[in-house]
């Protein structure tokens, strides 16, 4: 089904924008929903994908958790109605005054990145009174084949603790008066979609369950993060990404104890199909072998294409032309790596039309930025 844009608001609308389609949110979230209903397992929302106040809004009211990663998150987390008891809390360089954010919503976990980290979030809630939760952040070494800005669970990334330093840690999180061990966190990486990675990961999992098991050692929890892939090729035909299959390479690989839960963190796969970046022709530009639009939206608004090599389908939403005519889609930023598309196969474009670049609900409004002094970019909800 073709995702029907209200062309003739966005006409009155000042350009670029991010248009959000809340009904495809919804849907997608009820998908999630109804896969782990009858199952152990607990959604917690990457907030880094996409903290919009109103999509943080909307996701809450689905019940699901969040998976933050700074204290800025904690408070538009709360701010926008998420429980504290659904909170984990990620992040190799976790600060004493965010840690201490943490410690005073009284957040589900905090997924532990290293040994001095577990010795200061112990230190900070003995001052208090307090006892930390948390979950040892475990390096897998897999290799998740995506792209490698966002690989994150090879042994050489920064994240995470080795697996041969794994049951010192362990026995150090036991052993400290307040620090309450729930379990072991996992994430291979992002944009994966093929079930090969998550089905290793769910070996390696099991591997160390036995021998904490051997070592009369049990969590309560185990968090696999998050990485689910969206297909950007074809936003219209893959709406909502494949979660049967997903959850499903779990339930048969993992073998999870008695009484324990399983955890993710999942954000692309949640809110990147629902939203578009919207932007104007600024100009047409013929150079002597290439043709150029120019957008009024560049890599500020929507970084992906600029530091990942990613690719948005590109569409002109204005233009009813059959003839079609090459060009590069490109923003006004002065930088050289400030292009959206290359040798794109667009209806003849004009001034002035509006363009849409698609499945940029995630990581797109969340990593804008004001580089060249411009404003961030607009939002536009369709209910
Ligand atoms: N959990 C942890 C510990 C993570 O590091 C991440 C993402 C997630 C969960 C959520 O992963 P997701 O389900 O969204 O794949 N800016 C990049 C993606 C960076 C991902 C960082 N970590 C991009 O635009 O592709």
């Amino acid at each position: 089904m073709k995702l029907r844009f209200p062309l003739k608001e966005f006409q009155q609308m000042e350009t670029p924008f991010y248009y959000y389609d809340m009904s495809l949110l919804d849907a997608t979230i009820k998908a999630i929903k109804k896969e782990i209903k009858d199952l152990p397992y607990e959604v917690h929302y990457a907030v880094k994908a996409n903290g919009n106040p109103t999509i943080l809004k909307a996701i809450a009211a689905h019940g699901l958790g969040v998976d933050l990663v700074s204290g800025g998150e904690i408070a538009a987390a709360l701010e926008a109605g998420f429980k504290p008891s659904g909170m984990v809390y990620s992040g190799v360089g976790k600060t004493d005054r965010e840690i201490i954010q943490g410690l005073e919503a009284g957040i589900y976990s905090f997924n532990v990145e290293s040994i001095p980290e577990l010795m200061v979030i112990n230190q900070l809630a003995q001052e208090r009174g307090l006892v930390a939760p948390v979950s040892i952040r475990v390096n897998p070494d897999i290799d998740a084949h995506t792209h490698r800005y966002i690989t994150t669970g090879t042994a050489e990334d920064k994240f995470g603790i080795n697996i041969e330093m794994l049951a010192a840690a362990v026995q150090t999180a036991n052993s400290l008066p307040a620090i309450h061990l729930r379990g072991l966190h996992f994430h291979v990486g992002s944009q994966i979609t093929q079930m090969k990675p998550f089905a290793m990961l769910c070996e390696s999992v099991n591997t160390l369950l036995d021998y904490f098991d051997r070592h009369d050692i049990s969590f309560e929890i185990i968090n696999v993060g998050g990485g689910l892939g969206i297909d950007y090729d074809m936003p219209d035909v893959n709406r909502i990404p494949d979660f049967q299959h997903f959850f499903d390479t779990f339930r048969r690989n993992l073998k999870l104890r008695e009484g324990q839960e399983l955890h993710f963190e999942l954000g692309r796969s949640i809110v990147a199909q629902c939203g578009s970046l919207i932007a104007r022709v600024v100009y047409v530009k013929e150079n002597r072998n290439k043709k150029f639009v120019i957008l009024d939206a560049g890599m500020t608004d929507l970084i992906r294409p600029a530091l990942y090599e990613a690719h948005h389908v590109i569409q002109n939403l204005t233009s009813q032309d059959t003839a079609s005519d090459t060009y590069d889609v490109v923003g006004p930023i002065c930088e050289s790596s400030d292009v959206f598309g290359k040798d794109e196969r667009l209806p003849v474009s004009h001034r002035g039309d509006i363009f849409a670049l698609r499945s940029a609900g995630a990581y797109g409004e969340s990593m804008a930025s004001q580089y060249n002094m411009r404003r961030l970019p607009g939002t536009y909800f369709d209910e």
